[in-house]
């Protein structure tokens, strides 16, 4: 999930859904019981269903072990994304009653999910989606460590002393909090910010050279970072999916509620 693809064609095809929003309004009144609102709301009802049953199931039913389970949970998003755009725009914007209740819980599982995908996504997975476990890491992390020394050990004096202070593990390092593992992005800009400002004291020509291993560098303070919230992260996704799983059920509950009521009342 790292090119964020799921996010940028959910974002897509949300915009694409506003604008047909825009046209459906201007034509006629949005409600949750005109012909195109109905259709809206069976068409998000039933991608929630899929983003409810179908990651779940690739994850513990055999019969649908196949493909990788990042292309399943990206597609989980996708659903889980669209999906309540459509009942939003099957609402008419408007939120009386167990209608507007399932839409909050719809909400707030959408919200849930992407705090559950910053979490997920704050540990290195292989290609698979499957966590990858410490030892192997550690064993990234000390082979980066290596390479970084090896290309540093001919060069001045000043970026051998860079690469070190930018790359030294501190010996009292500890496991990293809950906050620190949702604050990463804020910490990843402040070492950016720090690398960039020691680079800028260096002369030009140790400058070129550290322009080299730059990247490698950040690489390495995420690993190190990385590893440092493993067990944070387990425990966070754990907790995460204490909430998310529940909360998806309660939604559903209520949807199921609105949608035979609906039935049941409009004689359908
Ligand atoms: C209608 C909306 C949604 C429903 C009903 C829903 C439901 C679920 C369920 C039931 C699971 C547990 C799967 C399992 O382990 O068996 C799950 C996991 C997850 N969901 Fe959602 N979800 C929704 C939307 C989203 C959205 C919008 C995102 C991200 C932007 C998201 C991200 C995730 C992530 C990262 C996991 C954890 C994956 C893992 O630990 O393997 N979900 N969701």
């Amino acid at each position: 999930m790292k090119n964020n693809f799921e996010l940028n064609l959910s974002l897509v095809v949300v915009l694409f859904l506003a604008a047909v929003y825009i046209v459906y309004e201007a034509l006629s009144i949005p409600a949750g019981g005109h012909p195109f609102g109905h259709t809206l709301g069976i068409l998000g009802a039933l991608l929630m269903i899929m983003t409810e049953i179908l990651y779940s199931a690739r994850k513990r039913w055999q019969i649908f072990n196949f493909g990788q389970v990042r292309h399943w949970l990206s597609f989980h998003i996708f659903t889980g994304i669209v999906g309540p755009a459509l009942v939003l725009m099957h609402t008419g914007l408007v939120f009386r009653g167990l209608a507007g209740l399932t839409m909050l819980l719809t909400v707030l599982v959408v919200i849930s999910g992407f705090l559950g995908r910053y979490i997920y996504t704050a540990v290195p997975r292989t290609v698979a989606g499957l966590e990858i476990d410490r030892r192997t890491l550690e064993a990234q992390a000390i082979g980066q460590q290596h390479n970084l020394t090896i290309w540093a050990a001919d060069k001045p004096a000043r970026v051998q002393a860079l690469v070190q202070q930018e790359t030294a593990r501190p010996a009292d390092h500890q496991e990293l909090s809950a906050a620190a593992v949702l604050t990463r992005r804020i910490q990843e800009y402040r070492q950016r910010q720090q690398l960039n400002a020691a680079i800028r004291k260096l002369d030009k020509e140790e400058r070129l050279k550290m322009a080299e291993v730059k990247k490698s560098i950040r690489q390495q303070q995420r690993l190190l970072r990385q590893i440092d919230s493993l067990q944070t992260v387990q425990q966070m996704m754990g907790l995460w999916h204490t909430l998310h799983v529940p909360l998806g059920l309660t939604l559903f509950t209520a949807m199921f509620i609105h949608i035979g009521a609906s039935i049941y009342y409009s004689g359908l």
